[in-house]
């Protein structure tokens, strides 16, 4: 289920060319079940028209404070309470003016002054007015106010300039909105995550790998973000993209991973290594391109380091949570894989289990402890992640307590 499912959002839309985008970001916010109410400002009509947002919304549009039919089907306060989140953009300079003056002037400011839920503001505008002085001014004005801001976007503009200042896209505009609807329980904390494969060269053009698509160590990095956590991904090569909210290190061999990790997580609160790491690399790497000349070829390999327990050993080691794939025998090998790496936590999966797991859309997993357990049933990667960093910031603040 979609973690916006019944969720009421006021859009509101001000003047800017970006507000044709606010049909599409509309439709992709009521597939995932939100409930969207569209109010417009009168500048923004001319960019996008009401009938648009009527039709993709499902509901009437607000666009007028005084008009007595309007207040008479749902009056502003009753629209501002009905509210469970405020998402305003494209915000232009105006708008923000405006609202950093804590003016009333139209329905969509009198809304943000009349209600209690959180405002997410995504300006969008030319990137001269983007950097003008008294928008930046206005900007961390809002920011004091406890207004949320999300972009600019930086790139080309349409009036033809290149800038920050572009609307973000409806898909990188929806990525932030759960977080706004989980407890932070990850607040303050810093998170290291691994993920994907690692890639060991044998020679300038291939490697020795495996199949992680990375999914998982993918969804704990957003599932982290949406929790408040500051996240570091690092991350072998996949086909996917980073959460927004996140610093994601790309790296390609383990060696490389390890040398990351341990940068990164002398200031982490908790390490998570989910990436499938290459047990062995080549003793060698070949210089040039090995030649097809012999019947037989014998690679020598040796050990790659083992970065979870190298981190896990640390002194002042962040709580620790490692993975286990395991075919047989899951509990007894995930047990003892959590005492040999000294971590706080592991997170076992039966990978004899086709369905799910490796570069599936789905995983089930058994979360061990020191002093206890907990089954988690067949879902998809993201809702999972959610639950496993639940327990995960449970576990860690009862011990940092
Ligand atoms: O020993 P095994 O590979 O089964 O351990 C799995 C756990 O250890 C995973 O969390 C994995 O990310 C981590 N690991 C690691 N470095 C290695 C091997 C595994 O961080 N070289």
């Amino acid at each position: 289920m979609s973690l916006l499912q019944n969720k009421k959002i006021i859009l509101g839309i001000s003047g800017g060319i970006a507000a044709y985008k606010c049909a599409e970001l509309t439709r992709r916010l009521t597939e995932q079940g939100a409930q969207v109410r569209v109010v417009m400002t009168s500048a923004a009509k001319a960019f996008i028209t009401p009938l648009t947002m009527q039709a993709v919304s499902g509901n009437p549009v607000s666009d007028d404070l005084l008009d007595p039919a309007a207040e008479a089907a749902m009056g502003h306060i009753e629209l501002a309470k009905w509210a469970d989140l405020i998402l305003i953009t494209p915000a232009s300079a105006d708008l923000m003016a405006r609202l950093a003056q804590g003016m009333a002037n139209d329905l969509l400011t009198t809304l943000c002054l009349a209600s209690a839920a959180p405002t997410v503001i995504s300006p969008a505008m030319n990137q001269q007015m983007w950097a003008a002085p008294a928008t930046q001014r206005n900007l961390e004005q809002l920011k004091k106010d406890g207004r949320f801001i999300i972009g600019p976007g930086v790139g080309e503009q349409a009036c033809g300039d290149v800038g920050a200042g572009r609307m973000l896209e409806p898909a990188q505009i929806i990525e932030y909105l759960p977080a706004f609807f989980l407890p932070q329980v990850l607040q303050g904390t810093k998170v290291v995550i691994t993920a994907g494969p690692t890639q060991e060269a044998i020679d300038p053009v291939r490697y020795i790998s495996n199949h992680s698509s990375g999914k998982m160590g993918y969804a704990l990095a957003q599932a982290a973000s949406w929790l408040g956590a500051q996240v570091t991904l690092v991350s072998g090569p996949t086909n996917l993209v980073p959460p927004q909210n996140c610093e994601c290190i790309a790296i390609k061999s383990t060696e490389q991973m390890l040398s990351a990790c341990q940068q990164v997580s002398q200031q982490a609160n908790i390490f998570i290594a989910c990436a499938a790491v290459a047990d062995y690399k080549a003793a060698s790497i070949e210089s040039h391109k090995i030649k097809k000349t012999q019947h037989q070829l014998n690679l020598q390999l040796t050990k790659n380091p083992d970065i979870l327990a190298t981190i896990a050993q640390q002194v002042d080691k962040p709580f620790s949570v490692g993975f286990a794939a395991e075919t047989q025998d899951v509990a007894r090998y995930a047990k003892d894989k959590m005492q040999r790496k000294n971590l706080d936590m592991i997170i076992a999966n039966d990978v004899s289990n086709q369905q799910i797991g490796f570069n599936s859309e789905q995983n089930a997993v058994t979360v061990y402890w020191p002093d206890g357990e907990l089954d988690f049933a067949a879902e998809d990667k993201s809702t999972l992640a959610i639950k496993l960093l639940q327990l995960i910031a449970k576990q860690y603040t009862q011990q940092t307590q």
